[in-house]
């Protein structure tokens, strides 16, 4: 049946989001039993063991709603961090955080800007809201700061910056972002998403910005997730940090139950699971120098991450190389959707993982190490 009524303008822009491709469906496909997935910066240890034990617990009161503001869960991260619970707003993970700076902001014709390589839910969720994106050209593959505050004008309401950037993996000095947060218009308001911040962990030059920055600049809203250090990226929980007045905004507009009640259970336990962040720091760490290597000794290009995962140029094609390693069963990144074809992505995974990947790249780029 032909649909009779037209979707808004705007929505013939956007390219739905496509996800890393899940185990079961390439065990389904592929009719293969085991799957290693590299592709969607997962925590390869696992759930923090401490927040499955609260999780399993919940189980009995899922007969109930949740408490539609998180109270609890907002208590817990606003101690983790020193600051009043005003200040933090949770959201079904920091993408729906994202999407409600959009709703709560975007006029259409308004701008939202970001870097060209930057985490790209940041423009497909700006173009739903029939909004203008500008994107800034990287240095480096990373996000040039002094030439996005340039461009930041006041139309500009939005300006997004992934630190570390996904896809790739580069970072923004403390000094730099401070320079930004001092040069942008007081209207536009600059979103600092710190999904990897815990594997910058050792960068001396990597921001303070919860509290020091939050508490300064009342433009500034800090992302973080519970979805990767914290291994929970199937119950869906992120936060923002900011100044009350604007996450009031955002909190008028959420939906009414958007973090679930186990969740929002276990999350508060992930918080003071450190020992658990601190393995899952320490092995994306040790992992991630490790397969740079490894790669670089394999033809690759691989760039310096502080995140949990690589940047790398491929010696073939990025989707030929992601398909002829899922054959294999491995899933790593292809980078089309940014227009980098040569490009891919892979999440840092376990020691055996990890090794799984270089021996299948071995036989298929017929390299003797
Ligand atoms: C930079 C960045 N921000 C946000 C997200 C979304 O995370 P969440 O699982 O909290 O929605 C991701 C997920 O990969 C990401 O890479």
């Amino acid at each position: 049946m032909a649909l009779d009524t037209a979707p808004r303008r705007c929505l013939r822009e956007v390219t739905p989001y496509s996800p890393g491709k899940s185990i079961a469906s390439v065990q389904r496909e592929l009719g293969l039993k085991n799957v290693v997935k590299l592709a969607s910066n997962e925590n390869p240890l696992g759930p923090s063991p401490r927040a499955m034990a609260v999780y399993r617990k919940a189980e009995k009161l899922c007969s109930l709603y949740p408490e539609g503001a998180s109270p609890e869960l907002r208590a817990a991260i606003a101690r983790f961090h020193k600051i009043e619970p005003e200040r933090v707003l949770v959201g079904n993970g920091s993408d729906e955080i994202i999407r409600l700076l959009c709703e709560a902001f975007l006029d259409p014709e308004d701008e939202a800007l970001a870097s060209q390589f930057s985490f790209i839910r940041f423009k497909q969720q700006a173009l739903m809201m029939g909004a203008r994106v500008v994107e800034v050209p990287m240095a480096d593959w990373t996000h040039d700061l002094g030439t996005m505050a340039k461009a930041a004008s006041p139309r500009t309401k939005l300006l997004f910056v992934a630190n570390p950037n996904n896809p790739t993996g580069t970072y923004n000095t403390e000094e730099e972002v401070r320079g930004l947060l001092d040069s942008v218009p007081r209207s536009t308001i600059v979103v600092l998403d710190e999904a990897y911040c815990q594997f910058a962990a050792g960068c001396a030059d990597y921001p303070r910005s919860i509290p020091a920055l939050t508490g300064r600049y009342d433009n500034l809203v800090v992302l973080r997730t519970f979805s990767k250090a914290y291994g929970l990226a199937g119950l869906r929980a992120g936060y923002a940090v900011a100044d009350p007045e604007l996450l009031s905004w955002l909190d008028r507009i959420r939906m009414p139950f958007n973090v679930n009640l186990p969740a929002q259970l276990a999350c508060v336990e992930a918080l003071k699971d450190a020992a658990f962040v601190r393995r899952s720091v320490a092995l994306a760490q040790s992992g991630r120098e490790s397969l740079a290597q490894a790669l670089r000794e394999r033809g690759f290009t691989v760039w310096d991450s502080a995140a949990n995962f690589l940047f790398a140029r491929s010696p073939l094609p990025g989707r030929e190389l992601f398909k002829a390693l899922l054959a294999e069963g491995l899933i790593i990144r292809p980078l089309d959707e940014y227009g980098l074809h040569d490009f891919v992505r892979i999440s840092v995974g376990t020691r055996a993982g990890n090794k799984a990947l270089l021996q299948a790249l071995e036989k298929l780029l017929e390299v003797a190490v």
